[in-house]
């Protein structure tokens, strides 16, 4: 059986993840983003492999966590679920970086430039990501005034294009981007059309399946299903220049 450590597993679509995983008899590395939120895990910790703590807008908590999951021991998968939707406003992380982008976009560069590299690696994208187009210019939102719709919808490219640049880049590693479809959890409100089983199951049976369509790399899902994602998140050329952006602001590069 696997193990597999999934960001952001006290609430919503990654919590669902951990349940699924463990019901089916796989082991878990939890994250929680302090030791007060960790609490909420209540009776998944003691059945999981570990508990790891870090908040995802600060750096140097993004490089702790790294280095917990790393002390526990090699994992078979990461899934980069956590994430942040509309900010009120750009904010300023402990490093100067949005917050939408040091969450949605930095946190999972660096976890996956720093853990020990695994055999499969999922990113919680959105279908919202195909409003993301353009960013490279003020990645940090530096230049231009805040739109907390288009810094979500960016972020959401960026880690499609971060799944599709991994699948080139370590082609032994399986690398894809999943759209969980509007989901009832904190994020997507009691109104989500989608319930919250649903939208974990893509993510889950990626990070873990032996089935043969799950055995692909570079590619974006919903509802287990491939789909075609933006123009952007496909291009070498946007992935790369991402990537090299990406390295600059965080000082972490991504090993060949
Ligand atoms: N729900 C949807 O409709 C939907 C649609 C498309 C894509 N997605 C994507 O699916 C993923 C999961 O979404 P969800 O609906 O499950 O969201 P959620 O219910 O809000 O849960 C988000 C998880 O991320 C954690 N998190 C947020 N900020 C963090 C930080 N700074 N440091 C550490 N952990 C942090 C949260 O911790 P706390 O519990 O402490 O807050 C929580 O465990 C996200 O990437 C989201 O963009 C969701």
């Amino acid at each position: 059986m696997a193990i597999v450590f999934i960001t952001g597993s006290t609430d919503g679509l990654g919590r669902a993840a951990a349940q699924s995983l463990l019901d089916q008899g796989h082991r878990v590395v939890l994250h929680a983003r302090s030791a007060d939120r960790a609490a909420a895990l209540g009776e998944l910790a003691s059945r999981s492999e570990g508990v790891v703590v870090g908040d995802l807008q600060s750096g140097a908590e993004t490089k702790g966590i790294a280095d917990q999951v790393n002390a526990i021991g090699r994992v078979d998968a990461v899934i980069h679920n956590a994430g942040v939707y509309t900010q009120r406003s750009r904010g300023s992380t402990p490093e100067g970086h949005a917050v939408t982008l040091a969450i949605n976009t930095i946190a999972p560069y660096m976890l996956t430039a720093l853990i020990e590299r695994p055999a499969r690696l999922v990113y919680l994208s959105s279908g919202l990501h195909r409003g993301g187009d353009g960013s490279l210019d003020d990645l940090d939102w530096t230049k231009r005034s805040w739109d907390s719709a288009k810094a979500y919808a960016e972020s959401k490219l960026h880690v499609v294009a971060l799944a599709s640049a991994l699948a080139r880049r370590w082609p032994r590693v399986l690398s894809n981007a999943v759209d969980p479809g509007w989901a009832r959890t904190k994020m997507g409100g009691a109104g989500a059309p989608v319930d919250i089983e649903t939208g974990q199951k893509t993510q889950t049976w990626l990070a873990v399946s032996d089935d043969p369509a799950a055995l692909v790399s570079g590619r974006y899902w919903h509802h287990l299903r491939q789909q075609e994602p933006a123009n952007e998140a496909t291009d070498p050329s946007f992935q790369d220049e991402l990537v090299d952006k990406l390295a600059k602001l965080t000082g972490v590069k991504l090993p060949a």
